[in-house]
């Protein structure tokens, strides 16, 4: 088979780090246990042209959200031999999944892989914006001292109403490393949870309005959907608290670009942090980049070194498994049979 991968240059960095497994110098640590095989394993680096000239050939591609490889339906309809893409990572957003199924490519990504290293990622965020971290940092460096100018925007986090929207793996766990700031959570799921789970995590349902307009601080935890595409547009911006916080670790294009940078502008909100961009890698020019009061940072929180390696033995066994013709390990599964068979989702891409 031939198999190709599509990651990020790490450079010398990655040459002399071999735990920097998501890099293409280290390629998820796959090289010895495929050509062991008899496999083709080419990594690349490029995702357009080069991608393009191997994808008459490709059986199985393996992307990452952190340097996506947009597979749209144009690419798949010129990758007659494609049978499996494989997401390292969470979030298979890059891949058209309606024209996946409908060629029976399956599609799997390594669920559960770096939820804890995105959970700390938001708390930090939070942390960063509520108390005014980053302009403090900035006077430091600067070699400034001025309490007031940091004081007057700096805030605790304790009472404050924190909205989770997406209460899946990520959004319980951002939940529970809230919980100790005694702090009054509120979310909202497609799917809620139920009495008790709510009663662990102590956070209380409420209608996405309904949070949007109570919340001193919202953490976005959806993947991104044709629902979710876009969601925090303008009116529901403008719809938030005035002088609230946004954070969003979980897609670019869950924000509308230009409704933010006026929010941040004219200071309907105080301020706004994460590390996902649309597209990524960011332009040097993108809003995002200069607009005022925010955290952001590149998309790096679910590849930390932890993360790295539990997402390089996922795409390993699922590797594993197909090219034994076993069947992949269900909870990893987002696209099979000619299904969209993920419940974040299912209801989402109706094949
Ligand atoms: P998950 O599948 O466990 O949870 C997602 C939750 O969102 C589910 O409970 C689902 O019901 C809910 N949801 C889906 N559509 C919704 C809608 N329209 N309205 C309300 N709720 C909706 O996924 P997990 O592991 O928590 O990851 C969430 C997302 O975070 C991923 O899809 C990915 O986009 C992003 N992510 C970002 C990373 C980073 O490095 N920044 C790393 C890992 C994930």
């Amino acid at each position: 088979m031939k198999i190709v991968a599509v990651l990020y240059s790490g450079g010398e960095i990655a040459k002399r780090t071999p735990t920097l497994l998501g890099s293409a110098e280290n390629a998820l640590g796959l090289r010895e246990f495929l050509a062991g095989k008899g496999h083709e394993f080419i990594v690349l680096t490029d995702k357009e042209a080069e991608l393009d000239k191997h994808l008459p050939s490709t059986d199985i591609i393996i992307t990452t959200p952190f340097w996506p490889a947009y597979l749209t339906k144009e690419r798949i309809s010129q990758a007659p031999n494609l049978k499996l893409i494989l997401t390292a990572g969470i979030g298979s957003d890059h891949i058209d999944l309606g024209a996946a199924a409908t060629r029976k490519i399956t599609v799997a990504e390594i669920t559960g892989s770096n939820v804890v290293s995105v959970a700390e990622q938001v708390v930090m965020h939070i942390l960063a914006l509520v108390r005014n971290y980053i302009p403090a940092y900035k006077q430091v460096l600067e070699g400034r001292w001025d309490i007031a100018e940091i004081a007057a925007r700096a805030h605790d986090l304790e009472d404050k109403v924190v909205g989770i929207l997406g209460m899946g793996r990520i959004g319980q766990r951002v939940c529970e490393r809230l919980k100790p700031f005694n702090v009054k959570m509120l979310y909202y799921d497609q799917f809620p949870l139920r009495t008790v789970e709510e009663h662990v995590l102590g956070a209380r349902f409420a209608s996405k309005e309904q949070l949007v307009e109570q919340s001193d601080v919202i953490t976005i935890n959806t993947p991104l959907t044709p629902e979710t595409d876009g969601m925090f547009d303008r009116n529901l911006i403008f719809r938030m608290k005035k002088g609230a916080y946004l954070v969003n670790t979980a897609r670019g294009k869950i924000v509308d670009t230009t409704a933010l940078v006026e929010a941040l502008e004219v200071g309907h909100l105080a301020g706004y942090a994460g590390d996902v961009w649309y597209p990524q890698p960011a332009a040097k020019d993108h809003p995002w980049r200069h607009m005022p009061n925010h955290a952001m940072v590149p998309h790096y929180s679910g590849t930390t070194l932890e993360a790295q390696a539990r997402y390089s033995n996922g795409i390993r066994d699922c590797l594993s498994r197909f090219l034994e013709n076993r069947p992949l390990e269900q909870q990893y599964l987002i696209v099979d049979d000619g299904k969209v068979v993920s419940a974040s989702y299912s209801y989402a891409f109706k094949t």
